[in-house]
């Protein structure tokens, strides 16, 4: 079976992408599996790569044309050509059984590469378009898990054009203080910042609209991270929990992949068995409301008073050496090399 791992991207996740990929490749079982990498770079340019240039050493472009049954989807990008699309009946470069985008972020797991490998047939790991972008959007996936009766933190959400207009009183009066402002559709907590005092939302709001056309506004749940592992398609399964146990004032992109000290985890999380059962039966429930597929690390806020509320979905979760997703299966009793396996069968029902 040949496998076509697409890493890198235009997103801000692009460096925890290449980590995510390095740890996939080194995992992935080579008796089963023929891998074909394909580098995406900061500026969405398509790359064939061998596994030691990696895009790092600047690769030069070439003409990718992946084909799958007959459709086929071509990705010409040089230097100083423009992308061109194509789907067509012509020669290809690759034949391919199945694409595993490890792309994090914008242009990635937001259902944009997921739409382009539907409509040229090519099976893929992860959700649908649809699902992707749900789950990308976290003031779009919060209001459906509201409605699905599924506990999330109170939250406000600004487009950019409201921006001149929003009335800081009126936020702290609705959420309190502190809370916590993002951008609607990133990865990884960039763009994102904890304001404790009123004077400091406005440099906090500029900040997330600098990277974003939306933002939320949150209120401050004050209690544990933890996270759940989702795997499937209809009736998925979920792993153990895991918690993070932050050394800063929150699980920021620098505890997350830079500061060694940032953050611990722990797996299993010392927690109440019934509360890591209802966890469990929380992120297979917003698996399924959210319309998503494959794969998701579902992230929970857990307060003293023991209330479960989500914090968010993440439909293509980091693969990298400190990641929890794989480390949470893992302890569940499948291995890396299985989990992938098990991913790709997935893409491939
Ligand atoms: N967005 C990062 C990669 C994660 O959720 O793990
Ligand atoms: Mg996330």
């Amino acid at each position: 079976i040949t496998v076509a791992l697409l890493f890198g991207g235009k997103s801000t996740e692009h460096e925890v992408s290449l980590q995510s990929a390095k740890n996939i490749i080194n995992a992935i079982d080579k008796e089963k599996y023929e891998l074909t990498l394909i580098g995406i770079d900061k500026r969405g340019q398509w790359f064939l790569c061998d596994q030691e240039d990696f895009l790092i050493n600047g690769d030069s472009p070439k003409d990718i044309m992946l084909k799958h049954k007959g459709l086929a989807v071509a990705f010409q990008m040089g230097k100083d050509s423009e992308q061109l699309i194509c789907f067509a009946e012509k020669t290809f470069t690759k034949s391919i059984d199945v694409v595993f985008p490890i792309l994090h972020g914008t242009y990635g797991e937001d259902g944009t590469v997921q739409g382009l490998l539907t409509l040229a047939n090519i099976p893929f790991v992860g959700p649908s378009p649809l699902g992707s972008g749900i789950g990308m959007d976290k003031d779009v996936a919060k209001r459906l898990l509201r409605d699905a009766g599924i506990p999330v933190a109170k939250s406000l959400t600004y487009h950019q054009w409201e921006q001149p207009g929003i009335n800081f009183e009126a936020v702290v009066e609705q959420l309190g203080l502190p809370v916590f402002v993002k951008p609607a559709s990133l990865g990884s907590s960039v763009g994102i910042s904890k304001v404790k005092q009123q004077d400091e939302l406005f440099a906090a709001i500029k900040e997330a609209f600098a990277f974003d056309h939306k933002i939320i506004i949150e209120e401050c749940i004050e209690g544990q991270e933890i996270e759940c592992a989702i795997l499937g398609n209809e009736i998925p399964i979920a792993s153990a929990v895991g918690a993070i146990i932050p050394q800063q004032e929150f699980y920021s992109y620098a505890a997350k992949y830079i500061d060694d000290q940032g953050a611990a985890i722990q797996i299993p999380a010392d927690i109440p068995k019934e509360i890591a059962a209802l966890v469990q039966e929380l992120a297979i429930k917003a698996f399924q409301v959210l319309c998503c597929e494959g794969m998701a690390r579902v992230d929970f806020f857990l307060t003293k008073e023991h209330n479960v509320l989500i914090n968010e979905i993440n439909t293509i979760p980091g693969f990298t050496k400190i990641s929890m997703y794989p480390k949470l299966w893992g302890i569940s009793g499948i291995s890396y090399t299985d989990l992938i396996d098990r991913l790709i069968q997935l893409a491939l029902e």
